[in-house]
């Protein structure tokens, strides 16, 4: 081990306490990205990570886009050393409902050695570990052991149209082609779970996601549902038909060609989720819930990590309000989405998906169904040779050997940055699966953040040591 190596994790002991007050500051700016009225505040996050990276020396620039601004970084090249990309999002998800947070969403609070606040695990507190572990090399060493790009979007929550327009090359006018800014040979993520408290791991697949709004359109007002109840098709009761028609009891999605492309789980991966020993009991207690179900003749961490999956995620009609009101509303919509496998196409999931509420839809009532957004799958090779590198710098910054799992939620650009510059990611995941990610109480274990700045500043180290000219 080199000796700037141990000077470095002497330096990230020391400056522990900083380092979490500044990921206070950042999580103090409410960089909400689906909402207008947020925007200066996602702009402020923007700029602070900007001032971040320029403090340390980096080349940075705010780049902007049709929506929020993407933040870049980069560090100089080092010869016969891989280039990594690292890519996070600076953007948060809604803090509603605010009433079932025990404190303010931006105002970061400490707890049983936690943060609390929206982002804190979501990305802001995961990304910033990379940043950290370069301040530690930079202060250190004086430089590092490889060149690192920073490519941090403030969209990832709502869509990424800004972050798709870059990577197709919209924004290079006279500076250098994306492909060229951005080649490197592996991208390295934090936005993901450890498979436990106490048990980290690196992240080998992800789901895809689909996003559809259906609008069921009936008469032209509301009426008396006991003059008009039995006679004309009710909107409510028309979507309720075509979202149960959706998937069956053994909850398999019942849309045309929808398994098709389905990559199964192969037998040696059941047999290491198996020996994961899952703790159902504990699962459903965690989360108030008798049972847990899902497609059958799976278990639950295979529905989670390698099966698609049919959810509505928003459903409204009718009378909302208190007491009972005899109303056949005109009009019923419901927000739904599938998550996907990897090799899932999104955009003949929802040919199929059109064809299906059309055979579902009762006369009387017509719909609109509107396209929201899609992300496929991935799956990143287990013989990666960036693998056996990552494993050893978690070894090092947690104390344990990570575990491979696969990851139920998305990341759209794993999936983007395979397609368009054929590069693998190393998804490495500080985070826990109770860290209320998108809930109230949002929170991040400030070990896990120390022992990811830890982790990530041995991951340059690791990484360097492949000598791309041999
Ligand atoms: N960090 C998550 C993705 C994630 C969560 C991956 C848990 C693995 C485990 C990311 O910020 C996210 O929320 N993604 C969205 C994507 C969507 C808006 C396109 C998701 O998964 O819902
Ligand atoms: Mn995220
Ligand atoms: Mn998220």
């Amino acid at each position: 081990m080199p000796q700037s190596t141990a000077e470095i994790q002497n330096y990230l002991d020391e400056n522990a306490e900083r380092f979490q007050n500044e990921l206070c500051d950042w999580l103090r700016l409410a960089s909400v990205s689906t909402d207008s009225k947020f925007a200066g505040d996602v702009r402020a996050a923007a700029d602070w990570l900007l001032t971040r990276f320029q403090n340390l020396g980096f080349e940075s620039q705010i780049i902007e886009t049709v929506g929020h601004p993407i933040v870049y970084a980069e560090t100089p090249p080092v010869a016969d050393a891989p280039v990594v990309l690292v890519y996070g999002h600076y953007d948060v998800q809604p803090p509603d409902p605010l009433d079932l947070w025990d404190a303010p969403p931006f105002e970061p609070t400490i707890r049983n050695g936690n943060v609390y606040a929206r982002g804190a695990t979501d990305d802001k507190g995961q990304l910033l570990t990379h940043v950290l572990s370069c301040e530690g090399w930079m202060k250190t060493a004086g430089k590092l052991p490889l060149q690192i790009k920073f490519l941090v979007e403030g969209e990832e929550e709502c869509g990424s149209e800004g972050l798709n327009e870059f990577l197709a090359g919209k924004y290079d006018g006279d500076g250098p082609r994306v492909e060229d800014r951005l080649a490197a040979d592996i991208c390295v993520i934090s936005d993901c779970s450890q498979y436990g408290p106490g048990q980290p791991a690196i992240t080998y697949g992800l789901r895809g996601i689909t996003y559809f709004e259906l609008r069921v359109n009936g008469p032209n007002r509301d009426l008396h549902s006991g003059s008009f109840g039995g006679a004309v098709t009710n909107p409510a009761n028309a979507l309720s038909k075509i979202l149960s028609g959706l998937i069956d009891g053994d909850g398999r999605i019942q849309i045309p060609g929808f398994y098709d492309d389905v990559i199964d789980l192969t037998p040696r991966e059941r047999k290491e989720y198996e020996s994961l020993n899952f703790d159902e009991a504990a699962y459903q207690q965690d989360l108030g819930v008798a049972a847990t179900t899902g497609e059958s003749g799976y278990t639950t961490l295979e529905r989670r990590w390698a099966r698609p999956t049919f959810d509505v995620n928003g459903l409204w009609s009718g009378y909302q309000g208190e007491g009972a009101k005899t109303v056949l509303p005109a009009k019923a919509g419901a927000k739904f989405s599938f998550r996907l496998v990897p090799n899932q196409d999104p955009v003949k999931i929802a040919e199929g998906l059109r064809q299906r509420i059309t055979e579902l839809c009762p006369p009387g009532v017509n719909f609109e169904l509107v396209d929201m957004h899609g992300a496929p799958g991935a799956l990143v090779p287990l013989e990666n040779p960036f693998m056996e590198p990552a494993a050893k710098a978690i070894e090092k910054g947690f104390g344990t050997r990570p575990v491979f799992i696969r990851g139920g939620g998305s990341i759209p650009l794993v999936g983007s940055i395979k397609q368009q510059l054929g590069m693998d990611t190393l998804l490495l995941g500080w985070g826990q699966d109770d860290d209320n990610p998108h809930s109230p109480n949002e929170k991040f274990s400030l070990e896990d953040f120390q022992k990811g700045i830890k982790a990530s500043a041995w991951l340059w180290q690791e990484i360097s040591q492949i000598n791309k000219s041999s």
